[in-house]
């Protein structure tokens, strides 16, 4: 599969995004030095491109599917209003316990919570209602955590799922896998689902951006 983005232009995009903030750099830095698989980080562009979301939207309560060590949380947690805040799901411990420890050395203590378990149990838990959902947790389960949060999306609420072009698998008919075949499933559902207003940008991995449909849809 040929890059989504030729690799000269991510770095170009990269030069003219401003840069992240040093406690951000220093996330990055310890997450490439001490957890496996540190490209599940969301990165500097967009990571500035989902702190821009909730900056716009102006949201008071969001929530995070899939925390890792708290890189895009921590990024959205830069344009929270006062007494905003974010609710986000982990399943893995260690990934917990590397984000809990940076999010405390961050300037946002308090203002992110890190549940440990299965998203879909936490989400269940949680009334909402969301002003802003981000989805990047396990790709077979994009769908029902479409289907567990829509409900609870506030009125003027955004859902941006990411990875949604998964490296460019979704157009490959060989690739079966688990992930790809959800992935699938979630593009196709939520394009052909009349309740919502969707588009998909080919920011990074793919980020898809959902809202209900309204007036303008
Ligand atoms: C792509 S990473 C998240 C990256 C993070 N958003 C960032 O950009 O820094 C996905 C995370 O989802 C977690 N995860 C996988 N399945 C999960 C589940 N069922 N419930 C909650 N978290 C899950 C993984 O352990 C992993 O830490």
């Amino acid at each position: 599969m040929p890059d989504i983005v030729v690799p000269e232009l991510e770095a170009y995009t990269e030069a003219h995004t401003t840069a992240p903030p040093p406690h951000l750099a220093t996330v990055a830095e310890r997450t490439r030095a001490e957890l496996a698989a540190p490209g599940m980080m969301v990165g500097a562009v967009e990571g500035r491109f989902l702190e821009m979301l909730v900056f716009a939207l102006r949201a008071r309560l969001v929530l995070e599917i899939g925390t890792y060590s708290g890189y895009s949380a921590l990024s959205m947690a830069a344009a929270l209003p006062p007494g905003g805040r974010i609710v986000s799901c982990e399943l893995n411990p260690v990934h917990a316990a590397a984000a809990r420890e940076n999010i405390a050395a961050s300037p946002y203590a308090g203002d992110v919570e890190v549940v440990e378990g299965p998203a879909l149990d936490t989400i269940q838990g949680l009334i909402g209602p969301f002003d802003f959902v981000f989805i990047d947790a396990d790709k077979r389960n994009y769908l029902n955590y479409y289907g567990a949060v829509l409900p609870k999306l506030a009125p003027a609420g955004l859902i941006a799922a990411d990875n949604t072009l998964w490296n460019g698998r979704v157009v490959d008919p060989a690739d079966l896998s688990e992930d790809t075949v959800g992935l699938r499933a979630f593009n196709d559902t939520v394009a052909a689902d009349e309740r919502v207003v969707c588009v998909q940008l080919s920011v990074r991995d793919g980020v898809t951006l959902i809202r209900h449909a309204g007036r303008s849809g």
